[in-house]
């Protein structure tokens, strides 16, 4: 792993989540020492199933202290953004293939005081990003398509990662670069290679909801083992150029 970087982090998606109980699964998730906690938020339109509003989230907002982050799988999106900000969440993501002016919502969501994500469904090519870096604190390359969790994950999206990857480099901006889809103990070395330093996992963790804690840092721990150094990423940079 580069001794300097951050740890990876390990965001939850609450999408497997028991939405019963969504107050007592994100204290869950909180006490398992993950770093933030990604909504899933579903219009039915942009992706074929319905989750949560902004008042679900408003509800569990004060019950724990960690970070959350929107992940709008909705049309549209510049319609809600303030009552995302207003429910608690500190990363707004947004679609880049549902908005029609995407530097324009991007905007939007920093003048709101909240940092600005912007996600890419598979077929979706980094170039749709590639202007508006400047405007953004953080890239999510889905690893799925989205629309539910437990799917299988993309490993042919490794290449748009890495892509990302030096392209945020040669930006010189501080961009994170998140995945979401798929991640698990299968997968996650392979993403961190490519260069992702945060990784949403729903269903691996979920599923070891008894040994959450030991999950969190297990998957963390590969992670951190298999990302690559400064030197090879320079390397693979000059490659690249
Ligand atoms: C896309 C969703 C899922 C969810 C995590 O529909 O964004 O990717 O967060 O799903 P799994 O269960 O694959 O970790």
């Amino acid at each position: 792993m580069n001794s300097t970087a951050s740890p990876p982090r390990i965001v939850p998606s609450v999408l497997p989540a028991d939405f019963s109980r969504l107050g007592d699964e994100c204290r869950l998730l909180e006490r398992a020492g993950v770093d933030r906690i990604q909504w899933d938020v579903m219009d039915g339109v942009f992706v074929p199933n319905m989750t949560m509003g902004p008042d679900v989230i408003a509800s569990v907002r004060p019950l724990v202290d960690l970070g959350f982050e929107a992940h709008l799988m909705v049309e549209e999106p510049d319609r809600m953004l303030r009552h995302w900000v207003d429910a608690g969440c500190e990363i707004i993501i947004v679609h880049a293939e549902a908005t029609r002016h995407l530097h324009r919502t991007l905007d939007a969501v920093r003048e709101l005081g909240a940092r600005a994500g912007v996600a890419l469904n598979p077929a979706t090519p980094l170039s749709a990003v590639e202007h508006v870096l400047d405007g953004i604190d953080l890239l999510l390359v889905m690893t799925v398509n989205p629309g539910w969790g437990g799917q299988r994950y993309l490993a042919s999206m490794e290449a748009k990662i890495s892509a990302a990857r030096d392209l945020i480099a040669r930006s010189g901006r501080d961009i994170e670069l998140e995945v979401d889809g798929g991640i698990g103990r299968g997968t996650i070395a392979g993403a961190a290679r490519a260069g992702a330093t945060t990784f949403c996992a729903g269903s691996a963790l979920f599923r070891e909801r008894a040994h959450l804690a030991e999950e969190v840092t297990a998957l963390r721990a590969l992670a951190a083992q298999a990302a690559p150094g400064p030197a090879s990423h320079d390397k693979d940079t000059k490659e690249a150029a």
